[in-house]
């Protein structure tokens, strides 16, 4: 693979791509869960903050390290810190990106396997049916959640072994037009079916009594994971982009995409959730438990809610391949193994190390690994509030302090003065908040 000519075709491509990976089963299952036991208005206030002033200065920031060097995050990171003669033990951060990759995909292609069993359940609803029973039935079977487990996993390594353009590019194009329909369609029937106005008061008056230093922890992890930061997903993605792409305004539609979408889908799930008197704190539960038994209920409601999993899933697909993708690249950009072994062989570690996960539901319920959590917790928080938020926090060290600020600005573009507040907030701003909230949580 030639990886000087591998370029997107089209502006929107990028776009779709990146906005594919950033929009997830964290904005449709994770986001919706963690504002409603976080309290609601107040969740939402502060995620929106970490967007703004943590998230976006560190996607531009991995664009543009993509965009220039043009490889797999650990050769991106080694070359940009040979040009501005720094270490090349920055290519470390490449390397955690690469681990981070297959472990996240490891827990996440289980959930986004219970996403794809739901779609026939939701299909076969017919009448009352006990959800939380269902759920259990569904996560005690090692054997089910198995099944779905490979057939989603395969999908994904399917697709990045078909390549960057008759891959990614090929099934972005499909996948995330559809998603935007779907959400529509899902947030118009919460409109007519749901109690629309208490559902927008939950989610935009904020109540501040609510927050604890955890609620930050928990936003800034939020807001990286959907963001798809800190692991070198985004700046694998930059690495294909064309030359003459905008870095700034491609950065700020992809976080706004992402964040919309998360708006739309508590705008989705809470109009339901508080039409039907359900407490909107359930937790991990909220879409799998409360929104079965309403789906349920509903009318057409097997239809709405196949379509709801079939989005979830679909979502959560278009976020997988991006999992993948660095530390494929990585391999085929060495000509160590060709794309297709190399997708095999990182799916089928993430494929092992997710059958963990898939067994803190049932046999290994009991046992405990980091703290007093199960398996898939434990990779869960090591993924989300370790190494995500370090990768960030090392990427913004680097573009704002050893990164030679000529080849920022001859990358970025656009004025000196948005050049500048860039600087100022990939330098003190982003940095001093991650550590300072990353710190927060061991004292
Ligand atoms: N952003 C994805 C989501 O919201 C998850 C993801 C994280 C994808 C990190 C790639 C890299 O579900």
């Amino acid at each position: 693979m030639n990886k000087e000519t591998l370029t997107w075709v089209g502006k929107w491509t990028f776009i779709l791509a990146a906005a594919g990976s950033a929009v997830g089963l964290g904005n449709i299952w994770g986001f919706p869960y963690k504002a409603g036991t976080n309290g609601g208005g107040a969740f939402v206030l502060i995620y929106l903050g970490c967007i703004l002033i943590i998230g976006l200065p560190i996607m531009i920031s991995e664009i543009m390290l993509g965009k220039r060097y043009r490889g797999s995050p650990v050769s991106t990171m080694k070359d940009a810190a040979t040009e501005s003669a720094s270490s090349s033990n920055w290519q470390a951060i490449g390397w955690g990106g690469l681990i981070a990759g297959v472990v996240i995909l490891s827990f996440y292609s289980v959930l986004a396997g219970i996403c794809l069993n739901y779609i026939f359940i939701s299909l076969g609803l017919e009448g009352e049916i006990d959800s939380i029973a269902k759920f259990q039935q569904v996560t005690s079977s090692p054997l089910q959640l198995l099944l779905w487990h490979t057939i989603f996993i395969l999908i994904t390594a399917w697709i990045i072994a078909a390549g960057v353009i008759s891959g990614i590019e090929r099934m972005v194009k499909l996948l995330m037009p559809m998603l935007f329909i779907l959400m529509i369609i899902m947030v118009v029937n919460a409109f007519i079916n749901g109690n629309f106005s208490q559902a927008f008061s939950f989610l935009f008056s904020p109540d501040f009594s609510a927050v604890t230093a955890n609620t930050y922890l928990s936003a800034m992890g939020q807001a990286f994971f959907s963001l798809s930061l800190g692991m070198g997903a985004i700046m694998c993605y930059g690495a294909y982009m064309s030359p003459d792409q905008e870095i700034y305004e491609s950065s700020a539609i992809v976080a706004g995409l992402d964040t919309l979408i998360a708006m739309l889908a508590g705008l989705a799930i809470f109009p339901i959730i508080f039409a039907y008197g359900v407490e909107p704190n359930s937790g991990p539960g909220l879409v799998f438990i409360s929104l079965l038994s309403i789906f349920a209920d509903l009318p057409f409601g097997n239809i709405i809610g196949g379509l709801f999993f079939l989005l979830l899933s679909i979502a959560a697909l278009s976020s997988s391949i991006s999992l993948l993708e660095p530390s494929v690249a990585f391999f085929a950009e060495k000509n160590i193994l060709s794309r297709p072994i190399a997708s095999s062989m990182l799916a089928g570690i993430a494929w092992f190390i997710g059958l963990g996960s898939l067994l803190s539901f049932n046999v290994w319920s009991e046992y405990t690994f980091i703290g007093s959590r199960n398996f898939l917790d434990s990779m869960d928080l090591l993924a989300n509030q370790f190494l995500l938020p370090l990768g960030g926090l090392f990427v913004a060290i680097f573009a704002g302090w050893k990164l030679n600020p000529s080849i920022a600005k001859a990358e970025l573009g656009g004025s000196e003065f948005v050049f500048r507040l860039w600087q100022f907030f990939i330098r003190f701003i982003s940095p001093v908040l991650v550590f300072g909230i990353f710190i927060f949580q061991f004292i």
